[in-house]
């Protein structure tokens, strides 16, 4: 106990020695048990401000580049997928709070026809890949302590949409203490820390503790799609990006879209000095997001969709380092217990990033994508008007209209009509190309293909 007392101490933590002990001894176990595996001069720690006159360009495959080599940057992905070397990784510790929904945000009904869930849509992504290249793609699935039990039963219930039992593999996300306006870590009970979960970039280090990153090691997978489950239209069977990996060595291939306006908010792809690293915009100032380079380019020009591809045998030296992706603090009302009852408190929210990896990629290359074809986040609610159910409802049904263009139909919809099209009839335009038969020549209403 001593040496507890003694971190608590020296880390600004003295306020909770009175806590352990005015705790019956019976109900000290679990707390100091807690109290002790948290690093906590970690959060004493202050954030290391950016040096903005290193900031660069970061390379990135643009749309052009991208058109140029199409085939070859999909002939060696498709080797990969083929070889059973990719794994996709879906982070969705979320909850869906913000959609007023009591449950994971993955749990959401957002097919605009068939109201399939946004699980059952990025499993059924997995599995048409699967069945597209023969072979099982392993889906990881990070939890956090909050949406776990419900994931876990949510998939059961549906037979996992399909997907095998050692194909699905859920790893839980760690948490980590919430701080009060001065940095005190707060409680949530009088013998509980209040804690939140530790951000998507403690999917690395749960990946490792959980041994699912050696796992995929000794499966021989080396590259590991990763995607956020509250963007729908997020491909996961993607040639070009896993080819990109490939052919450039690359420890990391972050997509990247030309901004849509320079204020918008997104996290950025930049070189700081001989590194790339993701820039939020809360950490810009207005003036920094709008400078720009000697060409007249923006410098903060290239947006993050939070969409990347991992070398496994980066993140495997990394975790043998014993790397841990540094955390950030995000000012918050808190609930938290005080004096003999539950209060709110403005504080602040610790978190990990997982693109905070990339400073420590040799090769970090971006790739540009189309906006419109890949990007369509569900965060709030549909009276925001924006990034909402509606906004990404539609984006889709626009995108499976442009795919059936391709085809040859006509596509003339009302304004309030959707397409909708499930990956187990169709995940990619070309999957469509080659299983469309030519049902319909005209589409002028609502569609859903199954
Ligand atoms: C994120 C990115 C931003 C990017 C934008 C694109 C951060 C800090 N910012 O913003 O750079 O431009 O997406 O949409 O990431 N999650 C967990 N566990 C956690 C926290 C989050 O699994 O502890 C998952 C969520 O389920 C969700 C995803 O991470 O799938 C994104 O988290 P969110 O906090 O919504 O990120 P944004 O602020 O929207």
């Amino acid at each position: 106990m001593d040496d507890l007392f003694k971190t608590l101490r020296s880390s600004g933590q003295d306020h909770l020695i009175p806590v352990i002990e005015s705790l019956p001894q019976e109900r000290q176990g679990p707390f100091v048990e807690r109290l002790r595996a948290i690093d906590w001069q970690e959060l004493a720690a202050p954030e290391v401000p950016l040096d903005d006159a290193a900031v660069a360009q970061s390379r990135v495959v643009d749309r052009q580049e991208r058109a140029q080599r199409a085939d070859e940057f999909s002939a060696v992905g498709e080797r990969a997928y083929q070889d059973g070397a990719v794994a996709v990784l879906m982070v969705a510790g979320g909850q869906g709070t913000r959609l007023g929904l009591d449950a994971p945000k993955g749990c959401f009904p957002i097919g605009a026809l068939s109201g399939a869930s946004i699980y059952q849509l990025q499993a059924e992504k997995v599995l048409a890949l699967s069945r597209r290249i023969g072979r099982a793609v392993p889906l990881l699935v990070m939890t956090s302590p909050m949406t776990d039990a419900q994931t876990r039963s949510f998939f059961a219930e549906h037979q996992r949409f399909g997907l095998a039992e050692d194909q699905l593999r859920f790893f839980c996300q760690g948490t980590v203490p919430s701080l009060d306006a001065d940095g005190r870590a707060l409680l949530a009970a009088p013998d509980r820390l209040l804690e939140n979960p530790d951000g998507h970039g403690g999917c690395f280090t749960a990946l490792v503790a959980s041994g699912q990153l050696q796992r995929l090691v000794d499966e021989g997978v080396r590259r590991i799609v990763y995607i956020q489950v509250d963007n729908i239209l997020v491909p996961v069977d993607d040639p070009i990006l896993v080819g990109v990996a490939e052919v450039e060595s690359a420890d990391v291939v972050t997509k990247v879209l030309d901004k849509a306006h320079p204020d918008e908010k997104v996290g950025h792809l930049v070189r700081v000095g001989e590194r790339d690293r993701i820039i939020e915009y809360t950490e810009l100032t207005a003036e920094q997001a709008r400078m720009r380079d000697d060409d007249g380019r923006l410098v903060y020009r290239w947006g993050s969709p939070a969409m990347h591809c991992w070398s496994v045998s980066f993140l495997a030296a990394l975790a043998q380092d014993g790397f841990r992706p540094p955390l950030h603090r995000s000012a918050k009302p808190l609930k938290a217990w005080r004096e003999g009852a539950m209060a709110t408190v403005e504080g602040w929210k610790n978190e990990r990033f997982i693109f905070d990896l990339i400073p420590q990629a040799r090769i970090s290359i971006g790739l540009e994508i189309e906006r419109d074809d890949e990007f369509a986040p569900v965060k709030n609610a549909d009276s925001q008007g924006s990034d909402c159910p509606a906004t990404a409802r539609r984006l889709a049904s626009d995108l499976f209209a442009r795919w059936l263009s391709a085809q040859g139909v006509v596509v003339d919809l009302p304004p309030d009509a959707h397409l909708e099209i499930s990956p187990v009839f169709a995940a990619t335009v070309a999957d469509l190309a080659q299983r469309w038969d030519g049902r319909s020549q005209r589409v002028d209403g609502d569609l859903l293909l199954r």
